[in-house]
């Protein structure tokens, strides 16, 4: 059996871990929201015709906030068509689909108190600009006695949406997006959306476009150009990532977070930079509010738009997740509460279906994906402090990463003193002894050891089988005084509980 350590001391800390970590995402896109969150007539169809069975799982994984209603979808959205009566079907250039307006703003927020959770809500800033993100301020959080909160209120809404949380536009820099811009253009039209929307309401915040991945061309310059506009008035940049594994080299796709890592450095570097030329004292942190496991439905999308273009809640973007997937999801979890001090906000891409971690069949079962799990632990297990894990695992090398860690591994402290270590073994083959110095903590004991794995990382959960993937107790391990040693089985997912 190979031998890692990990170090952990109560007084050595990255930070307090921000919830909205556990964020995620719903975009007017295939089936997220018909067919997903809404399906009027489904046997478990609320009143609203939204399914229960979609909600308590959702409840379940303990989301804080919900990105919406885009993503691509947003550059070319109009608030307007998604409150009141008479919506107008709409074509969405985002996707080539129709959009029937039939949940919006209202309904969504409605969802979102059933769903215990809270809009992080996106305006276009791709087709339109300031003047429409000041009317939908308006709109959601003034109280009365204005056109649109008045109109609110015509449409049923006595008290304001109270939407804390913005995103000015989506991923401005790639060229699918309806009204792409310069760097320059977006920190501009950024900065003065921004100003005039905490001018109606200050106490929000607000999240700039950063680039829509760190495969950009333009990535590091986006960022330090259109910050050098906005700073003053935005609170997060975004960041964008998505992985996938097309040519089944496993350790080198478990790898990916070494690359995520670096982009969220990155990221914070250019941050800070802009804040010391600036002689500003406000800290801009980080919203990685689009991040998973992206590829497995590519080639199926294509022929879906060659039978089906403008047609409504296709089913698009449906990416079945194996084992593997579960691993580099949860590698990446690790990834942000390592970075907890700057990384304040992040969405896993996305909630319901596409890319998603619950799947629905229309009018049919519901079931969560291997992904949902290392999301479900993280969310349950990982508040509180995220603590300065220091682990010594062997490496390896893959093609295009060099002294990887065997043993990807981080730990948190919750308020009630117990420590959580959460654990990814990227050894296709070897079982590790990892061996835990717990310094300062008091007494403490195993109180659980959760693992996920499979024999084969292609195993997958569907309809008809969906435990085919799902966590069981793990072998543990021993603890003597401040000294644990735990068994993490080759290829897995761990969950380490030390309780009081
Ligand atoms: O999450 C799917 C899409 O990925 C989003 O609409 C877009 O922002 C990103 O490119």
């Amino acid at each position: 059996m190979k031998k890692a350590r990990m170090t952990l001391d109560r007084a050595y800390r990255i930070g307090a871990i921000d919830p909205r970590i556990y964020g995620s995402f719903i975009e007017h896109l295939g089936r997220a929201v018909y067919g997903g969150i809404y399906e009027p007539g489904h046997p478990t169809a609320d009143e609203q015709g939204f399914r229960r069975d979609v909600l308590e799982k959702v409840r379940a994984l303990g989301v804080p906030v919900v990105r919406y209603p885009g993503g691509n979808f947003v550059s070319g959205f109009n608030w307007e068509d998604s409150v009141g009566v008479n919506r107008p079907r709409r074509l969405d250039l985002a996707w080539f689909t129709t959009e029937t307006n039939e949940v919006g703003m209202h309904e969504f927020c409605d969802w979102c108190c059933k769903a215990n959770t809270a809009p992080m809500y996106s305006i276009n800033l791709g087709t339109r600009g300031p003047e429409q993100a000041r009317d939908v301020v308006e709109y959601a959080n003034h109280p009365s006695g204005s056109k649109f909160s008045d109109m609110r209120i015509a449409n049923g809404r006595r008290e304001p949406l109270d939407i804390r949380l913005w995103c000015l536009g989506n991923e401005m820099d790639g060229q699918w997006q309806m009204g792409r811009k310069t760097a320059y253009e977006y920190g501009r039209i950024a900065n003065e959306s921004a100003k005039m929307m905490k001018w109606v309401d200050p106490t929000i915040e607000l999240v700039a476009c950063g680039s829509s991945s760190s495969e950009t061309p333009t990535f590091g310059d986006w960022e330090l150009t259109m910050l050098d506009e906005c700073y003053d008035n935005i609170d997060y940049v975004s960041l964008h990532r998505y992985y996938g594994n097309p040519t089944g080299d496993t350790p080198g796709f478990l790898a990916r977070t070494m690359d995520l890592d670096d982009f969220i450095r990155t990221v914070v570097a250019i941050c800070d930079a802009v804040k010391g030329k600036k002689h500003a004292k406000k800290t801009i942190n980080l919203s990685f509010d689009e991040w998973n496991v992206w590829y497995h439905s590519n080639a199926q999308d294509e022929e879906i738009y060659r039978r089906d273009r403008w047609g409504r809640a296709l089913p698009l973007l449906e990416d079945i997740y194996n084992f593997e997937d579960a691993l580099l999801v949860g590698s990446m979890l690790i990834t942000f509460l390592r970075n907890a001090d700057r990384v304040k906000i992040a969405c896993m891409a996305q909630l319901v279906n596409v890319i998603a971690p619950i799947m629905t069949r229309n009018g049919g079962g519901c079931w969560a994906q291997t992904i949902y799990y290392p999301f479900l632990h993280a969310s349950t297990f990982g508040r509180g402090t995220a603590l300065r894990a220091l682990v010594d695992s062997p490496v390896y090398d893959c093609a295009d990463y060099e002294r990887v860690p065997l043993i990807d591994a981080t730990a948190t402290l919750a308020d009630d003193g117990s420590v959580t270590v959460f654990c990814v073994n990227r050894d296709l083959t070897e079982d590790f002894a990892l061996e835990v110095d717990l310094h300062g903590f008091g007494s403490l004991r195993i109180g659980e050891h959760i693992v996920l794995h499979h024999d084969d990382v292609h195993a997958v959960n569907t309809e008809d089988a969906p435990n085919a993937v799902a966590p069981c107790a793990g072998p543990g391990g021993e603890i003597d005084g401040e000294k644990a040693t735990i068994r993490i089985p080759a290829l897995s997912w761990n969950v380490v509980r030390f309780v009081r």
